[in-house]
């Protein structure tokens, strides 16, 4: 098989990695890709970026078989329906379904819809409403700009202060552009967060175990929220029997809704959960695999992957599979000066070959580049570097050891990742 992975993050590399492995593929092209990724797949940059007609040609020139997508945005775009139509398959929801990462007002009433366990909301499209409504709030509500907004359009206030500026820092200062035109504010919940991922083809669903990541910058989840400061899976928070309990009561019913709407959807959907003693709530949907999720679950998986992703994209998951390693594993992500604000870029990162030969560890590039034989950081988040080991504590030390072989001026990690697993 010939595949085509769209995207250039530590994601798109721990899936080009993974699928490299396969006996069933013969050659993986990634758009736009990085200088991790083109150790195992030919990186192609094209202009026009992530249309969905542009790489729907590309794919065409390049005989792909199956083509998987990493961002939310050629996804909410609508890369599935050019794809099909043109009968190139893809793994993804089309447009329509994509709303569901796409419109946090169209997820929310589509979890009304069918029940699905999420906080109690109300959207508003007037900056005057909102503020009258905030003002008979007893608690400071979530607000959420509707639209995308790269992982920033989602505000915890801790004060009636806070969520006022909040609400006019989205709807009067249009910080996140037209994806603030509507907003939501929900109910805030307390209790620990999880990610689940399940691949599915429309009907059936294959659970894959779930992980945790460090949003916020700094150590003991403080400062800014960035897009993931590292990850680890399992999550213990997540029982198997929960995991189960999550496809009754999440997953078929999401795909049961899908279908009576008549949207179809092949592909990964990431849950995003919040639990508190032992019950859980849905505080948002992702169309894709979560990023630096995928970083800590991919090397955990033993079989090859790519049968299970032609399979999900045929319809066919029925009977099919995953078996997974015993071991846990720990994602640090390495990142440049000033992140997540704005940061610095072009420092040379010197310590990657030392690490090639490290056993249990692999180095997925996130924001780098290649110039004249050196590798460059690029980009806010530079690195992920992922441990497994039977023994977490033994992970959590081999991934930090690995890290301290690094250098790039200015970077910094949090070294406390997945120590809530302990
Ligand atoms: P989202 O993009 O919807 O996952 O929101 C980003 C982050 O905001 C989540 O990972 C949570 O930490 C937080 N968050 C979102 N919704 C809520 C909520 N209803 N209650 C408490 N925290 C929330
Ligand atoms: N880790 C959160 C996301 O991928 O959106």
């Amino acid at each position: 098989m010939r595949i085509m992975i769209v995207g250039g993050g530590g994601r798109e590399h721990a899936l080009a990695w993974k699928i490299s492995q396969s006996e069933q593929v013969e050659e993986i092209i990634c758009v736009p890709g990085n200088p991790g990724i083109a150790e195992t797949a030919r990186c192609i940059e094209i202009a026009g970026g992530d249309s969905p007609e542009e790489l729907a040609s590309l794919a065409r020139e390049n005989g792909i078989d199956l083509t998987l997508v990493g961002p939310e945005a050629p996804l909410v775009n609508g890369i599935v329906d050019v794809f099909l139509e043109r009968g190139l398959q893809i793994l993804g929801p089309e447009k329509e379904a994509a709303m569901l990462e796409g419109s946090k007002i169209w997820a929310k009433d589509l979890m009304q819809d069918c029940g699905i366990p999420t906080a109690s909301f109300s959207e508003f499209s007037r900056y005057a409403e909102a503020v009258s409504y905030l003002k008979d709030c007893f608690y400071p509500p979530v607000i959420k700009a509707d639209g995308l907004a790269a992982g920033k359009g989602v505000i915890v206030p801790s004060s009636r202060q806070e969520a006022e500026e909040g609400l006019k820092r989205i709807m009067l200062d249009r910080e996140f552009g037209d994806a603030g035109d509507k907003i939501v504010m929900e109910e805030k919940l307390e209790g620990e967060e999880a990610s689940l991922l399940a691949l599915t083809d429309g009907n059936e669903v294959i659970m894959l175990p779930p992980a945790q990541d460090h949003k916020p910058v700094g150590e003991g989840d403080t400062g800014p929220n960035t897009g993931g400061m590292g990850s680890y899976s399992p999550a213990p928070i997540l029982s198997e029997n929960m995991v189960e309990q999550a496809k009754e009561i999440i997953f078929y019913p999401l795909l049961a809704e899908l279908k009576r709407r008549g949207l179809k959807y092949r592909g990964v959907i990431y849950a995003g959960l919040i639990i508190k003693d032992g019950s859980f709530s849905v505080l948002e949907f992702n169309v894709r695999f979560g990023d630096p999720e995928t970083q800590a679950i991919i090397p955990r998986l033993d079989s090859d992957l790519v049968p299970l992703l032609r399979d999900a994209a045929e319809g066919k998951l029925k009977d099919s599979t995953l078996e997974w390693k015993k071991d846990a594993s720990v994602c640090v992500v390495l990142s440049s000066r000033g992140y997540p604000g704005a940061y610095e870029k072009g420092k040379e990162i010197t310590g990657l070959n030392t690490l090639k030969s490290w056993p249990n560890l692999a180095v997925f590039h996130a924001g780098t580049k290649r110039d004249n034989g050196k590798i460059l950081t690029a980009g806010g988040r530079v690195l992920g570097i992922t441990a497994w080991n039977p023994d977490l504590r033994k992970a959590i030390n081999h991934v930090y050891r690995a890290a301290e072989q690094v250098y790039f001026e200015g970077c910094h990690y949090r070294r406390d990742i997945a120590y809530r697993a302990l």
